[in-house]
């Protein structure tokens, strides 16, 4: 098996106190299109930066086509391609002058830069704009530009953080494809992404990263069919008696049923249950809690998604983290860079 990106035990630790990132090991496969999942803060960026050996790492091993990153910078830097979770492209200058000045940090004759511009514009549907100034151009167009002028040099591997936050779905969608289309051609791909939907798109395999560790990694189906079975969501009408609420109630009265794997309390009032043969057992839960004088507001039901292999590695949903995003923009009035 040829490695693209092989890590072992990789560990950063920010001003001596912050472990952004916590004795980390996987690895790619060359060709492959690989993804790391996780909420904001989780240590995504840290972890490209350092295998992209713009950070240091503070422990651990990493190689990336078989060079150490902090003693092999200059190799690395020359076999891949990067592109931050911001845009970066010059709004002033066209497409194609974008992708002249990267040729030019790349040290690329101008013919050759010509002609792999040419090529990217078709691959990433940018042909008929590349003439126009980069402000003109749409969110997705312009994250479509600083992935182009990031191929230029041809690299092997490319790491993509968080290539379609900040999108509208439409231009989330036409990312993908062109994403696909690159890894297609035989491109490596890493990306990181907070979106479970993306995840289960694009990586061939994937780990699951929260609070600086991995905590599952292999393919999309292998994850969801490891969790098996389905998930209930319950959302119970709170009538708190002798101090017990309804929701505690529930909990004491599903545990233990046979083909209830798992019970995880979402938030005051909503369970989720992670059930074999869910849609059998859907009366017999309704009943049970009846008798309980358990009242329920709304049952939702749902074959097995990464939603729930998140939940069952983290035990907390990966939506709060976006919710909580959200309000923190609202309370603060500005946007924390993450
Ligand atoms: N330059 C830095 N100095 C100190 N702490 C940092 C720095 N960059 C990131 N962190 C912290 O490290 C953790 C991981 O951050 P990051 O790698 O950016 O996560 P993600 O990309 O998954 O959102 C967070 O707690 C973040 O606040
Ligand atoms: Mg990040």
């Amino acid at each position: 098996m040829n490695e693209a990106v092989k890590v072992e035990h990789l560990t950063k630790i920010y001003n001596h106190s912050i472990k952004a990132v916590d004795d980390i090991s996987f690895y790619l496969k060359e060709g492959e299109a690989f993804g790391f999942l996780g909420p904001n803060g989780a240590g995504k960026t840290t972890t490209i930066k350092m295998l992209t050996t713009l950070i240091s790492k503070t422990s651990g091993q990493a190689y990336v086509y078989g060079n150490e990153i902090s003693s092999n910078s200059i190799a690395i830097r020359k076999l891949i391609g990067y592109t931050a979770q911001d845009i970066e492209v010059d709004e002033d200058l066209t497409g194609r002058e974008n992708m002249i000045l990267s040729s030019r940090l790349y040290h690329l004759s101008a013919a050759k830069a010509r002609q792999r511009g040419n090529e990217l514009f078709e691959i990433l549907g940018l042909t008929e704009a590349a003439d126009r100034s980069a402000g003109t151009y749409s969110g997705g167009m312009r994250k479509r530009l600083d992935i182009a002028t990031a191929l230029v040099h041809d690299p092997k591997i490319i790491f993509l953080d968080e290539p379609t936050t900040g999108l509208d779905p439409q231009s989330r969608f036409a990312l993908w494809d062109y994403i696909k289309g690159l890894n297609q051609k035989g491109t490596t791909i890493f990306l990181t992404t907070q979106y479970m939907e993306e995840a289960d798109n694009l990586c061939e395999r994937l780990a699951i990263i929260d609070n600086g560790k991995i905590v599952a990694e292999g393919t999309p189906e292998h994850l969801k069919e490891e969790i098996g079975g389905d998930t209930i969501t319950l959302e119970i009408k709170d009538s708190s008696n002798s101090g017990v609420t309804s929701r505690d109630n529930a909990v004491k009265t599903l545990t233990g049923l046979p083909n209830i794997k798992d019970i995880k309390v979402l938030d005051n009032n909503r369970l989720s249950l992670n059930a074999a043969n869910g849609s059998y057992i859907i009366p017999e839960i309704v009943s049970l809690l009846q008798e309980q004088n358990i009242v329920l507001g709304r049952l939702e039901f749902a074959n097995s998604s990464l939603d729930d292999v998140f939940l069952k590695y983290t035990g907390h949903e990966l939506r709060v983290e976006e919710q909580k995003k959200k309000s923190n923009v609202m309370h603060h009035g500005r946007k924390r860079r993450s």
